[in-house]
């Protein structure tokens, strides 16, 4: 297995389960390092079920992660086909986001070790799952400072512009957003108006509610400008406030860490019947796969009805 991209909470629960599992269907477990590149360096280490002890609720990856751009290149997934022949890998778990797995697609197509995709990202950002592992984390993450940053908003009736992360997507801004009761939520899917973030904060100082809290994701521009804008247009005092790297840390919530432990049951069946290049995902109740290429080759759509039913509930 490999952990690849940017590190979610979870990772070391989905690390132990698919150790332990592989293990009592008898295989042999090795953990690349360090994502792609430990693949094409030939970089791993043996895991058993004793040496995952005491991870599941550790967050980062104890297998070390990076974002490999040699791997992109030919030359990196030459490397990576010799590495998987020469070790006798009959199948690669990737433990990541899409950006993984558009890595996993270009070197299914390279070699006949079996891909399976395990959704892991804070961003949420993955076609065929509701949900990815470290989400829930993330989320709570956020919500916990911004109740905070609430109280000074109100104490001072000022409004804070809030940066989550998502630089292209907004799934986690529309979750913490709406679970935070935020004024306004800004995401990238949607190009907003600038007026209309004026008018909402005037507005709600006319019905007496003299604080506002928007929930942007990093990728809707520049939250500095928007600031001064805000100052100049709806006469507020503004402060930003970014939560960063934050909210790529921690100890997984139990959520995180039973879904991490349901996709890796799913991804170790999948492969012991000898199935492979697909992803696992959670659909409704349940634990479900598919195909890779179907994932990789489709964007997930983001719950517009959410961001109305938010903005409903903030009047
Ligand atoms: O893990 C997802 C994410 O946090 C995105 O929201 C963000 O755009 C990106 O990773 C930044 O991560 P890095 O600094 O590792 O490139």
């Amino acid at each position: 297995m490999v952990t690849s991209g940017g590190d979610a909470p979870g990772m070391n629960s989905a690390i132990r389960a698919i150790a332990r599992l592989s293990f009592l269907k008898g295989f042999e477990v090795l953990g690349f390092e360090r994502g792609w590149e430990g693949l094409i360096t030939d970089t791993f280490r043996q895991l058993t079920p004793r040496s995952v002890s005491g991870i599941l609720q550790l967050g980062g990856t104890i297998l070390h992660t990076s974002r490999c751009p040699e791997f992109r290149e030919k030359e990196g997934i030459a490397k990576t086909v010799k590495t998987l022949a020469q070790n006798n890998i009959e199948g690669l778990i990737v433990i990541g986001g899409n950006g993984s797995f558009s890595g996993a697609l270009d070197l299914s197509k390279e070699t006949d070790t079996l891909m399976m995709g395990v959704p892991a990202s804070i961003d949420n950002d993955v076609f065929g799952t509701d949900e990815t592992i470290g989400f829930d984390t993330a989320v709570n993450t956020a919500v916990t400072e911004i109740d905070k940053i609430r109280d000074t908003a109100i104490s001072h009736e000022r409004t804070f512009i809030i940066e989550v992360m998502g630089r292209k997507r907004g799934f986690l801004a529309l979750t913490i957003g709406l679970t935070v009761g935020a004024e306004i939520i800004l995401v990238p899917e949607v190009k907003y108006e600038k007026e209309k973030v004026f008018e909402t904060i005037k507005g709600n100082a006319a019905k007496g509610k003299n604080s506002s809290i928007i929930v942007a994701a990093e990728g809707i521009g520049d939250a500095r400008e928007l600031a001064k804008e805000i100052e100049k247009n709806a006469g507020s005092e503004v402060r930003i406030s970014t939560l960063g790297y934050v909210q790529r840390g921690g100890s997984p919530t139990a959520r995180s860490r039973l879904l991490a432990s349901m996709f890796a049951n799913k991804a170790v069946e999948l492969l012991s019947e000898g199935r492979g290049n697909r992803i696992v995902g959670l659909q409704g109740n349940e634990i479900i796969s598919i195909e890779l290429e179907k994932s990789c080759k489709t964007e997930k759509p983001l719950d517009l009805k959410l961001l109305s039913l938010a903005e409903k509930l903030a009047t």
